[in-house]
């Protein structure tokens, strides 16, 4: 095995360059800490670049708002799962944030004052649920993550970070302390190994929406970092937690933001009638996303779904008049157009609940600070390593995150990390030592795989993988189910040994990149799998057809997932949710039902 390596020494290593990773490079850079950012597509390409509707933050701008009615938002959003210590950070930091967002030159909307222009999303409300829907979704016509990412991109570039563009992360080194000194990855365009040697590595690289068949998420979103932090050992957290967008177009998957809704859209079944109203009699259409879900999906069973075989749901816009399609949803307009077949001003569009988001994954501190709960310290950090952004679990979406709460914690949380580093490095500390073998172990990985000559092909694996995921542990599950998928999952995992890859060679080798990326995804798929079959309650996106009620008394508490690499068995623990607030603006905001 003959690999050059290309040895690197850098402050801090950011993996992954969407909006967390933009986020915190930025930060880092203008903190004066020699920063690298590596990422397998060019960043302006990551998927933060899809994200359409909107950013939270209680403004004002459009009506009455205040961070606290965010903050009772976001907590019943969560199903009482999230931490409410660190909803409070996030919430209030949400202000200056995108103020600071602002002046870094993002092309927000705007009103007719001239100020931030903010649309109303599924949950946020104001007076603490009891008012009318909030106007708190700050928006750039429906492509706020493409502008978020242009404009972040732009800064680090102004700042002078640097870029490690098109490379591949495979491994973070971890040292005989199971602290984190570096990360090991893989020039994609040249075929040369790098090693990064850093006081601190940041895991920004997403979720891992491909585990389903039907996503909203791109081909990219595979959750390698938080698979390589399974490797190091590390557990995820709340894995069970997987969100289904509502409107995902029927058959292509694509994202229809929640936005169309908070311009007036709504959803009808074959019968012509909305029925949200039935199911969310106070905020109709603009329930929370679980909620939206598993309403649509219940029409579906009930043979009130609409097309040919009944299985989808319309989403109408065209009462809307033209020029707010065409100021405010002019890139739904046109996906609607690409993947649908349909004029938005004329037709519906079809629709059904898709996998968009993981509300799981590394556990984080509200520093950014990676976790490894033992039982004596559920806090206990991982030196080294911390972790932004999807990948990251802090937990600020409990069991179910509110629409354009996700830029939000990139925006909120990829600062903080930047803010952190600058209190925990000394730039005159030399760094931990390189272990004398680093990055041995993973090159030995990759190499395997490389040359792997198996009888099943990577993309056999990986559909099989998906379709099982879809089938068993989508927006319903129950035990019998779990139980069934489980055993699928587990004859898959047992099949990678047996797995084939055609290409041997290391540049533009997208076999041996998709083989890489399925190791990652089928890992997190097992934990997801698991940690619902653990869960025998309903809360937030876990929808348990045979333990339909919230369980505070047994289940207010977080999973803690780890796998064994070797063998793929999942072990859970518990780590238990914050039950307290930052400040004593605020006080502690108690489990009650929710209805909306
Ligand atoms: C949407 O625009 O509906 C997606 C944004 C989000 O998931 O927060």
């Amino acid at each position: 095995m003959e690999y050059k390596v290309v040895d690197h020494k850098y402050d801090v290593v950011v993996v992954g360059a969407g909006g967390a990773g933009l986020r915190a490079t930025v930060g880092l850079a203008q903190r004066g800490l020699k920063t690298a950012c590596i990422t397998k597509v060019f960043p302006t390409r990551s998927h933060t670049v899809a994200a359409q509707g909107g950013i939270s933050a209680a403004l004002g701008n459009m009506g009455k708002d205040d961070w606290r009615w965010h903050m009772y938002d976001t907590i019943k959003g969560s199903d009482w799962l999230g931490d409410q210590d660190a909803i409070e950070y996030m919430v209030r930091e949400a202000i200056p944030s995108i103020i600071e967002l602002e002046h870094m030159g993002v092309p927000f909307s705007r009103t007719e004052k001239g100020k931030i222009y903010q649309r109303p999303f599924g949950g946020m409300t104001t007076e603490f649920g009891e008012g009318d829907p909030a106007q708190r979704t700050c928006a750039a016509a429906d492509r706020t993550g493409h502008a978020i990412l242009h404009t972040l991109y732009q800064q680090c570039l102004k700042n002078n970070a640097e870029f490690f563009i098109e490379y591949f992360a495979n491994d973070l080194i971890m040292d005989n302390d199971g602290d984190c000194v570096g990360v090991m990855a893989w020039n994609l365009d040249d075929g040369v190994m790098h090693r990064f040697h850093a006081k601190q590595v940041i895991l920004c690289t997403g979720g891992y929406g491909k585990v389903f068949f039907s996503a909203t998420s791109a081909h990219t979103c595979t959750g390698d970092g938080s698979a390589m932090a399974q490797r190091a050992g590390i557990p995820l957290q709340d894995p069970e937690f997987v969100q289904f967008h509502p409107t995902g177009i029927y058959g292509a998957g694509c994202l229809i933001t929640e936005g169309v809704r908070g311009e007036g859209g709504y959803l009808t079944n074959s019968q012509g009638e909305r029925f949200m109203e039935r199911y969310a009699p106070h905020v109709k259409d603009l329930a929370s996303r679980d909620v939206v879900s598993r309403s649509m999906t219940m029409e579906i069973i009930e043979g009130r779904g609409v097309g040919k075989k009944q299985d989808h749901i319309n989403l109408h816009l065209e009462h809307l008049p033209k020029d707010v399609i065409n100021e405010r949803l002019p890139g739904i307009a046109e996906t609607a157009s690409i993947f649908a077949g349909v004029d938005v001003t004329k037709q519906p569009i079809p629709v059904i609940p898709t996998c968009h988001y993981n509300m799981g994954g590394i556990p984080t501190n509200m520093f950014g600070e990676v976790l490894k709960p033992t039982k004596s310290n559920p806090n206990a950090v991982v030196k080294g390593l911390m972790a932004a952004g999807e990948s990251a679990c802090v937990s600020v979406h409990g069991a179910n995150r509110l629409g354009s709460n996700s830029l939000l914690d990139l925006i909120v949380f990829g600062r903080a990390v930047a803010i952190r580093c600058s209190e925990v490095i000394d730039k005159n500390e030399p760094h931990k030592p390189m272990p004398k073998n680093g990055g041995e172990d993973s090159l030995e990985r990759l190499d395997s795989l490389r040359n792997a000559k198996g009888d099943i092909g990577t993309a056999e694996l990986r559909s099989e993988m998906q379709d099982v995921m879809q089938k068993y542990c989508a927006v319903f599950r129950t035990e019998e189910m779990l139980e069934e998928g489980m055993s699928k999952l587990k004859n898959i995992w047992d099949n990678k040994s047996d797995i084939r890859v055609n290409d041997r060679s290391l540049i533009w080798n997208s076999d041996l990149v998709e083989t890489l990326e399925f190791e990652n995804l089928i890992s997190q798929a097992m934990v997801t799998m698991a940690s619902a079959k653990n869960r025998k309650e309903s809360r937030g996106a876990q929808a348990r057809d045979d333990y339909p009620e919230r369980d505070d008394k047994k289940w207010m508490k977080h999973t803690i997932a780890y796998i064994d690499n070797k063998t793929g068995k999942v072990d859970i623990s518990y780590r238990p949710v914050h039950t307290w607030t930052l400040t004593d603006e605020i006080d502690y905001i108690p489990p009650k039902k929710r209805v909306y």
